[in-house]
């Protein structure tokens, strides 16, 4: 299939991670995960001793640290400064303080420069790229030939989204509750704010995963890719 360049977005527990990784492992392809990039960024404030919400002191910051970011999709590396923060970044201290970070339009710039520089350097090489985010498909890469929304109810996306918290297939009812109440304060704040919120545009293919298998994810966005590439 020729090379080309699938954009990817939707809220947290959407599942995009997985089906994102999934497809571009089928197809030996990048990955590139712009949600480990505000994730790092955001480790890296609260390495310094910043506080997440005074964004003008966060804009100040946020070109001091080299965020390097891999495109393998068999190994997620993630370093700030050439430390690997990829277990770091998951870290629940990071996650509820990414919203604040992401929000702020200097961090946007500098990391949107990154993943476009990355798509580009993909397709240079003769490699596809998947990129996954919450402004790809609007901001980032809207000329990208695939562009794809992935949804899922929100009952399902608290429900996976706890499994893989709880590393088990069995969550608790109020585990499962949490997650809900905390992905719906993601949700919010990541679609509210002023700079590339997450929005879906009728340009990008709209996929429920709820009631499908990874693997059928998977089929119908290789699918996409192959009609987009003939
Ligand atoms: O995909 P994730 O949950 O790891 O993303 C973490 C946060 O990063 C998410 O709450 C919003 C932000 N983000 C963003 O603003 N723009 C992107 N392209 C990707 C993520």
């Amino acid at each position: 299939m020729k090379p080309l360049v699938i954009a990817v977005d939707g809220p947290a527990g959407s599942g995009k991670s997985s089906v994102c990784r999934g497809t571009a492992r089928t197809l030996g392809w990048r990955y590139l995960d712009t949600g480990a990039m505000y994730r790092a960024m955001t480790w890296a404030v609260l390495n310094a001793g910043i506080d997440p919400d005074d964004a003008a002191k966060v804009a100040e910051f946020c070109e001091v640290p080299a965020i390097t970011s891999g495109v393998d999709p068999a190994r997620s590396i993630i370093e700030v400064d050439g430390v690997d923060v990829s277990a770091a970044i998951r870290e629940e201290r990071v996650t509820s303080a990414v919203s604040a970070v992401s929000a702020v339009p200097k961090v946007r710039d500098l990391l949107v420069e990154l993943q476009r520089t990355q798509a580009r350097e993909a397709l240079q090489l003769g490699t596809g790229i998947v990129v996954e985010g919450r402004d790809i498909t609007t901001v980032v890469l809207p000329d990208a030939p695939v562009k794809i929304f992935l949804t899922a109810r929100p009952e399902i996306r608290a429900l996976r989204r706890a499994r893989e918290d709880a590393g088990s297939a069995d969550a608790s009812s109020a585990e499962v509750n949490a997650t809900q109440a905390a992905l719906e304060r993601r949700d919010h704040l990541d679609s509210t704010r002023a700079a590339s919120p997450l929005k879906q545009t009728h340009e990008a293919y709209e996929l429920d995963t709820s009631d499908l298998t990874l693997e059928e994810v998977i089929a119908e966005v290789i699918s996409r890719a192959k009609a987009a590439s003939e």
